[in-house]
Order: C-alpha cells, then sequence, then structure tokens
C-alpha cells in the first residue's frame, strides 16, 4: 500500500529527523546510534531523571570509546550537538519523519503511545516500534495510519549489536518496509526483514528457547546458573551464557514478554517460569539492580549466587 503523502521511492534519504521515546538503555543507545549516524535524534522520556541519567551513561560510554581510540572525540561531540533530550513528547513527535517506540513492554501503554503518537506526528512519519516481542499489527489499528507501522527490533547493547529485525505486519506499506530497511543501513545496522508477523520474531524465538532450557536446568538442580553459562560459552562459543544475558537486557523484560505471550495464548508454557516471576516480584531485575542471577557490585563485578537461593531450593 502506498500513502500519498509518502514520496515513492526514497529510503533513509525521506529521514532527516528521528524520535526514540522512551530513555532507557534501549532508547538512549539507539537515539545515540541515530546522532552518530548523522540523524538528528530526540530521545523523550516521561521521566526527566531518566533523561539525566540517559545523558550521563552515553557520555560515559562515548568517553570511554574516545579514550580507546575507537571514535574520534569531535565525531561524538557533533553527535551529542544532534541529539535532544525531552519531556515533551508531541512537540518532538511534530517534527519527526520516523518514530522508533522503545518504551515499557506493556501493550496499553504502547497502544496510549501509539495513539498520541498518530495525532502529534505528521502524516507521512513511520511510527515503529522496538518491542522485544508485540507484532505491530496489535499497535497499527490505535493509529490512522496502519501502513506507515512497523517493528525496528534492536539488540542490546544497541550501540553494539549489528542486528535489526524489520518486521512488516499485515497492513504495513512496501515503502514503510524500504525507508526502514535504508534506515537500519544508514544507523550503521544489518537488517533481516521477516515476511510476516510473529511475536518475538526471530533471534528473540531462538533465544527464549535456549533461556527457557538454561532456566530448566537451573530449577531442576542440574547444574549452577555459573555452570550454565560456562557451557554456553566454552562449549557453543556464545558470547555471553543465558543468565549473563539476561542480567544485561533486564530479567523484567522477558518477564513481561512472557506474561503479554500467556495472555494472548493462554498456553501454560508461555508462562514465566517460578524462578523468573520470584526475581521480578523481589525487584532484582539483573545488572540494573544490582542482583539478578548474579550480584553486582559498585564497579559491576559480579558474583555468583547459590540456587537454592535464587530457586528457593523447590
Ligand atoms: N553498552 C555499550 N557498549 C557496550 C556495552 C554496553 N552495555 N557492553 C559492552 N560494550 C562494548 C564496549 O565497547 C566494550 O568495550 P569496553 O568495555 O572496553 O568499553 C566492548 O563492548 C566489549 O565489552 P566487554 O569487554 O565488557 O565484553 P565482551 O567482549 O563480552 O562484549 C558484548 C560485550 C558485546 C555485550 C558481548 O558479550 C555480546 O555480544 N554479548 C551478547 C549480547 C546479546 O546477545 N545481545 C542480544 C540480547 S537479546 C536483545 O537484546 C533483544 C531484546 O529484545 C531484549
Amino acid at each position: 500500500m502506498q500513502h500519498p503523502s509518502t514520496p515513492s521511492g526514497e529510503g533513509a534519504d525521506a529521514v532527516h529527523r528521528i524520535v526514540v521515546v522512551g530513555a532507557g538503555a534501549m532508547g538512549s543507545q539507539i537515539g545515540m546510534v541515530c546522532a552518530l549516524a548523522g540523524f538528528g535524534a530526540t530521545v523523550t522520556d516521561v521521566e526527566p531523571a531518566a533523561l539525566d541519567r540517559a545523558r550521563d551513561q552515553l557520555q560515559q560510554r562515548m568517553d570511554r570509546d574516545v579514550a580507546k581510540g575507537r571514535r574520534e572525540i569531535a565525531d561524538v561531540r557533533a553527535a551529542f550537538d544532534r541529539l535532544t533530550l525531552s519531556t515533551d513528547l508531541a512537540a518532538a513527535a511534530a517534527s519527526a519523519d520516523y518514530v522508533i517506540e522503545a518504551a515499557v513492554e506493556k501493550l496499553d501503554v504502547k497502544r496510549a503511545l501509539f495513539a498520541d503518537l498518530d495525532r502529534a506526528a505528521p502524516p507521512h512519519t513511520i511510527l515503529a516500534t522496538n518491542s522485544s516481542s508485540i507484532v505491530s499489527s496489535r499497535l497499527a489499528d490505535a493509529t490512522g495510519r496502519p501502513d506507515r507501522v512497523c517493528n525496528l527490533h534492536f539488540f542490546n547493547p544497541a550501540l553494539v549489536m549489528a542486528c535489526v529485525e524489520v518486521v512488516r505486519g499485515p497492513a504495513t506499506s512496501d515503502q514503510t518496509v524500504d525507508v526502514s530497511v535504508s534506515l537500519a543501513r544508514a544507523l550503521g545496522k544489518v537488517p533481516v526483514v521477516l515476511g510476516k508477523e510473529i511475536p518475538g520474531f526471530v533471534a528473540n524465538r531462538i533465544l527464549n528457547a535456549v533461556r527457557d532450557e538454561a532456566i530448566f536446568l537451573l530449577e531442576n538442580d542440574v547444574a549452577s546458573v555459573e555452570d550454565i553459562d560456562t557451557a554456553c560459552r566454552t562449549a557453543l562459543g556464545y558470547p555471553m551464557g543465558p543468565f549473563e544475558l539476561m542480567d544485561l537486557t533486564g530479567i523484567d523484560i522477558g518477564y513481561l514478554t512472557k506474561i503479554d505471550r500467556f495472555t494472548e495464548s493462554g498456553d501454560p508454557r508461555d508462562r514465566p517460569s517460578r524462578t523468573v516471576t520470584a526475581l521480578v516480584e523481589r525487584g532484582e531485575l539483573g545488572r540494573k539492580t544490582g542482583r539478578g542471577w548474579y550480584s553486582y557490585d559498585d564497579t559491576g563485578s559480579r558474583s555468583p549466587r547459590s540456587t537454592q537461593e535464587l530457586t528457593g531450593g523447590t
């Protein structure tokens, strides 16, 4: 489907200003990726404190890259000049060509955001979601532009991981897919296009299968968190084991994804495991809270936790 207000034949050239909604670990790094690639980028959040935190963390990350000779200081300065942090979503969306929503993994929150974005953004603007699992057709009908809605899914840490999944919903136009693929390339990423929707897309479905098995092995006292991670790193060549990775991405993200999947399917296999549920209920969400499958000190160094402590010995 071609929308008359979207010029045909244009890829990322049609995109000048990008708005990223949500200043968490993903949103802030996606905004920085955009700014580093030369786009004007605004990262928005309802919480001013989240914006301050995002700026500090990005500054530290960039300082480190400059100190290690990975980036030129002039490029980093120019990128920060192109990056705006704001609590005013409507004002930001009004001048956006492309919006990447990276807010909390809750359908009702995302639907409300998409309705707001639809009202605030110009007609040509593409509204994409970085959701880990929710397919864009569940958001597209909250807008009057379902042809300009899709998934654009980055991986954590977004400054480092190359893949970006572009997922076409049933109403997504060819133009929206083309612009999204060109944009991913312009951001220095490797786009993987899914021809049809499936919750969790490609990479997270594979990752979730590995996670489920790792948790099964832990809960059944077969091996410890550390040993399962070690096996994945040293036998399978994974850069990180599944527990280390859950601590990096946030245990709550996987939990909310499962809750959403279970609400949709009613299939008990989609329910979050009892150990994950207990961790989330205790607020032990991984690196960001200092505790998850491992414990972390102020410097980020980690130490193991006993299987008994994690699983309650059941
Ligand atoms: N943010 C930005 N850059 C980071 C980073 C972070 N959180 N962590 C590491 N890096 C970069 C830094 O440049 C770092 O170098 P530095 O420490 O000297 O500054 C460099 O990566 C190397 O980091 P480390 O030496 O600490 O560790 P590694 O060599 O293991 O690399 C890694 C880190 C790139 C994260 C690597 O371990 C890896 O690829 N892990 C797997 C990540 C993965 O699977 N991501 C996908 C998760 S699923 C997902 O995101 C889906 C979503 O929907 C939830």
